[in-house]
């Protein structure tokens, strides 16, 4: 009886842990990307992704303010400079006005919590290389020594893990304008004494130090995977980091890498695929259509309103991904209202319809044009939810591809009642909707027990 215990201890662990805590990655692509993602990503679904730092200051055009300026030297941005500051004033002058003074990491999580959203990914650095936790290797160009004069990424990280979301932090490998990475890129990438100095030191840092549960890296392109030593970072992440069996990283590990390396794929930003990728991903976008940093200049009708938020954390969902929507707090540290309503609105319709969302699985059939259209998910092999995301203004609602049975249950989220159904001719079902009820997110879920 003992023997066959361990036997079968032993056969389960071969199943199951082999890859997470017994077998080594070695630094190469083909045993990097042969880890399985850690489960807890897949089921969430939904994050917040948060873009905070010293571009959060001017809060003018986009989070890449300082590149358009000085980079591409946009005729927009130096006018805007022209106008409203003294001549030789630069960049580095706005860190002192990134004061946070109204930072409530408290009042933030609990604003993501009420999105419904599982897991939480901080800029802790944006291209600009500005930190926002004392890095020791971004001297007085962090949050401790400069502007907010504090630990912004882990005083976030402990209002989001008491409510127990997830943590993820964001990493830019480059930085514009930094000197070591500029005399690197000078040489054809063939020395890496920003990597040595600048990136590993500060990414190892970051883990050990606040062991999230996610690096969002970015900022990769115009060097190989070779100069960022990306394979061997992971390694020691998958191997020997304090967060070796949770983390989930994504895609973004040097040119060429994205949508073909790493953890989860993020590809381009706001990746839209027209059908089911055979690869765990997830799609990012922003409240704000035009920016990921706050902009004081935004107007509503750039912003995305509720229903649309919905259809898109609905269309990536029904087709596998993960849904990372952005917004970006003030300097002072403040979540626009209007950020935080279209946040509260979706948690108000997860409230009731999150069973169609979190931890399924996409179905054999993504997606059907019944009178509107109708996105699928599914939970095991016989509970399907066919969203609806406009009202189809009628009772009698066909859908074609579910094949039912005679023991099949059709239920609306949030109305405890099954509704009458009656099979089509061939495959699919007529549903007698009742009124849908109203909901600001204009999207309804039918849950269809016992059908295949
Ligand atoms: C990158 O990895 C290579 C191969 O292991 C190693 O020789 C090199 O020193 C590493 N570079 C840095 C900056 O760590
Ligand atoms: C639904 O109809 C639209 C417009 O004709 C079409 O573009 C789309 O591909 C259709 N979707 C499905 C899932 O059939
Ligand atoms: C499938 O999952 C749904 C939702 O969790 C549940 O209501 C249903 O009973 C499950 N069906 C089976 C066969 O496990």
């Amino acid at each position: 009886m003992q023997v066959t215990l361990r036997q079968l201890s032993l056969l389960l662990c071969l199943l199951s842990c082999a890859s997470t805590n017994g077998a080594r990655y070695t630094p190469d692509w083909a045993s990097l990307d042969s880890r399985p993602l850690p489960e807890w990503y897949d089921e969430v679904k939904f994050g917040i992704f948060v873009h905070w730092g010293v571009f959060s200051v001017p809060a003018f055009g986009s989070e890449w303010f300082w590149w358009n300026w000085k980079g591409a030297h946009s005729i927009k941005y130096i006018l805007f400079m022209i106008k409203n500051y003294p001549p030789g004033f630069s960049y580095t002058d706005f860190a002192p006005d990134f004061h946070a003074q109204f930072f409530d990491p408290d009042e933030w999580a609990d604003i993501f919590e009420a999105s419904g959203a599982k897991y939480v990914v901080l800029t802790s650095k944006h291209h600009e290389g500005f930190t926002n936790w004392g890095s020791p290797n971004s001297w007085n160009w962090n949050s401790v020594d400069n502007g907010p004069h504090r630990d912004l990424v882990g005083d976030l990280g402990k209002a989001i893990r008491k409510r127990s979301l997830h943590y993820g932090l964001y990493n830019s490998l480059y930085e514009w304008f930094n000197p070591i990475y500029l005399s690197d890129k000078q040489a054809g990438f063939k020395t890496q004494d920003y990597v040595a100095k600048k990136v590993l030191p500060e990414l190892t840092n970051l883990v050990n130090r606040y062991k999230p549960d996610l690096i969002w890296s970015d900022g990769d392109w115009e060097a190989p995977d070779t100069y960022w030593n990306s394979t061997e970072f992971l390694a020691w992440l998958y191997n020997d980091s304090p967060v070796k069996d949770v983390v989930v990283t994504n895609d973004r590990w040097g040119a060429g890498c994205y949508c073909k390396h790493g953890g989860y794929y993020n590809c381009a930003d706001k990746f839209t695929p027209g059908q089911l990728p055979n690869h765990k991903w997830e799609k990012c976008q922003s409240v704000d259509t035009l920016s990921w940093g706050y902009r004081r200049d935004m107007k509503l009708s750039e912003l995305m309103d509720l229903p649309r938020i919905i259809k898109d954390l609905v269309y990536t969902v029904a087709l596998g991904g993960n849904y990372l929507l952005n917004v970006g707090p003030t300097a002072d540290g403040v979540i626009a209202p209007v950020f935080e309503e279209r946040l509260r609105g979706i948690g108000a319709w997860l409230k009731i319809n999150g069973e169609a969302i979190y931890a399924t699985k996409p179905w054999r059939v993504q997606a059907e044009n019944a009178t509107v259209l109708v996105w699928y998910t599914s939970k095991n092999t016989s509970t399907v939810y066919a969203i609806i995301t406009s009202n189809p203004m009628q009772n009698s609602f066909k859908l074609s591809m579910p094949k039912t049975s005679s023991s099949t249950v059709v239920t609306l989220l949030g109305n405890p009642e099954p509704l009458k159904w009656t099979p089509l001719q061939s495959t699919g079902l007529t549903v007698q909707l009742p009124e849908l009820p109203f909901t600001p997110a204009q999207a309804w879920t039918l849950k269809l027990d016992g059908v295949a």
